[in-house]
């Protein structure tokens, strides 16, 4: 028997479902979904299966249709993958079905109260399963290479909707009074990550005859103004990489404790609120989700180990169609943000170097733990050193072979370069890929991307323990990524008078981008200045990205003056936060002494 996944009891010597049946009922009161998930076969099998499972109560199994009792057996709960299920199919199953429980503290799920959304009239329910949490959601095969189609039938409160990452397949009256029933249908095989479901008070807009927005009514018309232009960023990422192939693109707006800026579940993009910053400045976290459509859900990493296929082919992506959309400065400064991001990862690191490794080894490592900018900007710098090499025409030449080739399939890192290998012989070794995948660090042929303007501010940031200060013209010629370029390459902490003038001149306190906001406030934190506290507070109580709660808490905890406020504040918002972000924060205070 071979276990082909380090976080998954998946064996690809047992049967294999292709598909599911799921009939959920989504119950805010007790925070438990009961399920109802039928696990089917392309032909009829037997024998033993194992499923993942985290917290599930498994109340019955049986044979579909049949009704014939299929023996189970749970393992002993392991901290990492939680327990086995394993099953006894009898000849010639051709579905099993299996009636359980979520569990109330199901990683998978986040309940918000109706304090916790926009609307506070409604409670709330998010899914996010990437990379090992949809098994506390449905007893599965939980591993990327077995992929599924799947369709599902939500019952939920009568006045809220259910959305997934599926097709819509129209809405009804309940089971019972005072309940509505959504179903829905994926049909093409998606690994198990990508299975997502939300349930709130939601309205949608129409973006284009293929997208539309979906959020809270205070917040839909903000949404729908801000993410216009997802037609358009279609069209290039499929002059890119080719036809769209999940027929709609639509997007919904979570509430602020979302813990991560956006996540690719197919037909349906999850997006933290933080995006809306009032001036379309952050939709490069669409064209990333956008992209995933071809690199992430089209051709899948095998595990968490390949990750690096996923999200360093994503931001690669991601600033193609920028370039495409706002020309080589935009995408150079959306680079250079991305090198801050990775030296601070490396920085993170510099105790664990094999977590910077593209190519990791996760056998008893939590990938929540392991994650970090590296797979993504690292990886996106292994591709763009490739790209360089062949150069841009063949080597989309090559990504568009690479889709063909592995198209619905979910692929290692050695499958990869088996397949660069036969296209593009010898590039691997010119670009010493082995050193990119299996080595620590950074290697000393990355690319660097710079632009005139970049060095201009970078060296104007240079300049400010000498005294240097922009003139207000220059400042306000600056893009949001350059404005954020220049405060990134500021000094990490500052005299009072120092913040006092950037937050004058440039309005940093009350910015609504909140990549600018955050990267000032952890600047304002560690300085200690006091006028941008409130903001600090306010923030961290409302938005649960762990993008912006890791440096924020980080810059707070560092400093003794700040650390009890960095402690009274994460008691207060702990309990409205994601279970991933509240892991995150405790990790980072756990660093400081008390
Ligand atoms: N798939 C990721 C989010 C993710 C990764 C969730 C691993 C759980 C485990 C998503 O595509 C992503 O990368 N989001 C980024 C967007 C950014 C790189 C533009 C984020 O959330 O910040
Ligand atoms: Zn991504």
């Amino acid at each position: 028997m071979t276990r082909t996944d380090p976080h998954s009891y998946f064996d690809d010597r047992q049967p294999r479902a292709d598909r599911w049946h799921l009939r959920l009922l989504v119950d805010f009161d007790s925070r438990v979904v009961g399920g109802e998930a039928t696990l089917m076969f392309p032909r009829p099998v037997a024998g033993i299966m194992d499923l993942d499972s985290k917290g599930l109560a498994i109340h019955r199994v049986w044979v579909t249709v049949s009704g014939v009792e299929v023996p189970f057996e749970l393992g002993p709960e392991e901290p990492i993958l939680g327990r086995r299920l394993r099953l006894t199919l009898p000849e010639a199953t051709h579905g099993v079905s299996i009636a359980y429980e979520t569990s109330p503290e199901a990683v998978g799920l986040q309940w918000l109260e109706p304090a916790q959304t926009e609307g506070r009239r409604h409670p709330f329910l998010f899914s996010q399963c990437q990379a090992i949490h949809a098994r506390t959601l449905v007893p599965c095969q939980d591993s990327a290479v077995a992929r599924v189609s799947y369709e599902a039938e939500v019952v939920v409160p009568e006045g809220l909707t259910a959305v997934m990452s599926a097709g819509p397949q129209g809405d009804g009256p309940g089971p019972f009074p005072g309940s509505r029933a959504f179903h829905f249908r994926m049909p093409q095989p998606i690994p198990s990550y990508l299975l997502a479901l939300a349930v709130g008070e939601l309205e949608s807009r129409e973006l284009s005859p293929r997208s539309r927005v979906w959020a809270e009514p205070a917040t839909i018309g903000r949404a729908a103004w801000e993410f216009a232009g997802v037609e358009e960023m279609i069209v290039k990422a499929e002059g890119l990489f080719g036809p769209y192939d999940w027929e709609r693109y639509d997007l919904l707006v979570l509430p602020p404790s979302f813990p991560y800026g956006g996540m690719e579940n197919p037909r349906m993009t999850f997006l933290t609120p933080t995006l809306l910053a009032g001036d379309r400045s952050l939709v490069d976290v669409v064209a990333h989700e956008l992209a995933h459509s071809w690199t992430g859900n089209l051709v899948t990493n095998a595990t968490a180990e390949h990750f690096w296929l996923n999200e360093g082919f994503t931001v690669w992506a991601e600033r193609r169609i920028l370039r495409t959309l706002h020309g080589e400065e935009a995408c150079a400064a959306a680079w250079a943000i991305g090198q801050n991001a990775l030296d601070e990862s490396m920085d993170r690191f510099r105790t664990h170097p094999e977590l910077t490794l593209l190519r990791t080894r996760l056998e008893g490592v939590d990938p929540d733990e392991a994650f970090s900018s590296i797979p993504y900007e690292k990886g996106a710098r292994l591709v763009a050193v490739i790209e360089q090499a062949v150069g841009e025409a063949a080597f989309l030449d090559f990504l568009h072979a690479y889709m063909r080739r592995f198209r619905f399939t979910s692929i290692t890192t050695e499958q990869f370069c088996a397949f660069v290998e036969e296209r593009l012989p010898g590039v691997l070794g010119q670009v010493d890929a082995d050193r990119w995948l299996h080595q620590p660090g950074m290697p000393a042929n990355a690319p660097v991307f710079r632009s005139a303007s970049l060095d201009a501010i970078t060296a104007l940031a240079g300049a400010w323990t000498a005294g240097t200060r922009p003139a207000q013209p220059v400042m306000r010629a600056w893009s949001p990524s350059e404005l954020l370029v220049y405060l990134q390459n500021l000094p990490r902490s500052m005299g009072l008078e120092d913040c006092a003038w950037l937050d004058r001149e440039l309005d940093l306190t009350a910015r609504g981008n909140y990549e600018i906001l955050v990267e000032w406030l952890c600047l304002a934190a560690a300085s200690g200045y006091h006028p941008a506290f409130g903001r600090i507070a306010e923030v961290l109580g409302r938005v649960g990205r762990m993008k912006y709660l890791r440096p924020l808490y980080g810059a707070l905890g560092r400093h003794a003056e700040t650390r009890a406020l960095a402690r009274a504040t994460f008691a207060q918002a702990a309990a409205g936060y994601h279970s991933l972000s509240r892991r995150v924060i405790e990790g980072v205070l756990a660093q400081y002494p008390d």
